[in-house]
């Protein structure tokens, strides 16, 4: 498979960098936040989870601890080399065709917000065609003002991350600036997102023919979905 890089999407520093412009060393180092155990309080115990854009594997492994059974998807060789215990599969996520169902579909890391629309449908169309019977969708979606407050920074382990400016750069579009400095390497990633509000993300989901079954944090970031003929 031939990756890449997406218009509008880079980044910089040491190491590998995906087509989106994230940098396999940077994801190696930052801790996982408390979205795993959310996951596993979401769904069934002992599930099967389809998780896309994994990346390094920050989320697989705890996963895989808290005995779930993963194929991990990414189309960054670089990234799924360092995923252990899951089955890895090498593939953009929105032509994506595995022929398989799972129970769940995880759908994190803001990838909802891709900036090409097509993209973001492609996107949506695997995660309902990859579902079992019963199965859900898990989507992370950007805090309502996340493109708002910027410039802002959180420490991510030894480390600082910096959104430097979200601006817009086309219809519905920004470009977002990340910058993550550490003591001994400093990454940036410049991509872009496309904001969508409650209502609008709502329809997206309804334009593949999925549907919101719950809202699971208080700020709405986390959403379960299922297939809207689901009652
Ligand atoms: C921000 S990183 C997050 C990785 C992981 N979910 C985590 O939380 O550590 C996004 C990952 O998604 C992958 N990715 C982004 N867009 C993708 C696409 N359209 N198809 C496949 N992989 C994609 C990138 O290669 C990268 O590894």
């Amino acid at each position: 498979m031939e990756v890449r890089r997406r218009e509008g999407y880079h980044g910089t520093g040491p190491g590998a960098i995906t087509p989106d412009g994230c940098a396999v060393e940077l994801y190696s180092r930052i801790p996982v936040d408390d979205s795993p155990d959310l996951i596993a309080r979401s769904v069934p115990a002992g599930a099967t989870i389809l998780e896309l854009g994994c990346g390094v594997g920050r989320m697989t492994h705890p996963l895989l601890e808290r005995g779930f059974t993963v194929t991990a998807v990414d189309e960054s060789p670089e990234m799924l080399e360092r995923v252990r215990g899951a089955r890895t599969v090498l593939s953009p996520i929105e032509t994506l065709d595995l022929g398989e169902h799972f129970d769940v579909v995880l759908l994190a890391s803001f990838l909802v917000h891709a900036g090409s629309e097509d993209v973001r449908r492609g996107m949506l169309r695997t995660c309902l065609d990859h579902l079992a019977a019963g199965g859900c969708v898990l989507i992370q979606r950007e805090g309502s003002d996340w493109h708002d407050v910027v410039p802002r920074e959180r420490k991510v382990g030894d480390g600082v991350a910096r959104v430097l400016s979200s601006e817009p750069v086309g219809p519905g579009v920004n470009s977002v600036h990340f910058e993550y400095a550490f003591p001994d390497a400093v990454w940036t990633q410049t991509f872009l997102s496309r904001p969508l509000s409650t209502e609008q993300f709502e329809q997206a989901l309804a334009e593949v023919g999925l549907r919101v079954d719950a809202y699971l944090t208080d700020d709405g970031t986390w959403v379960r979905a299922v297939p809207a003929t689901t009652t």
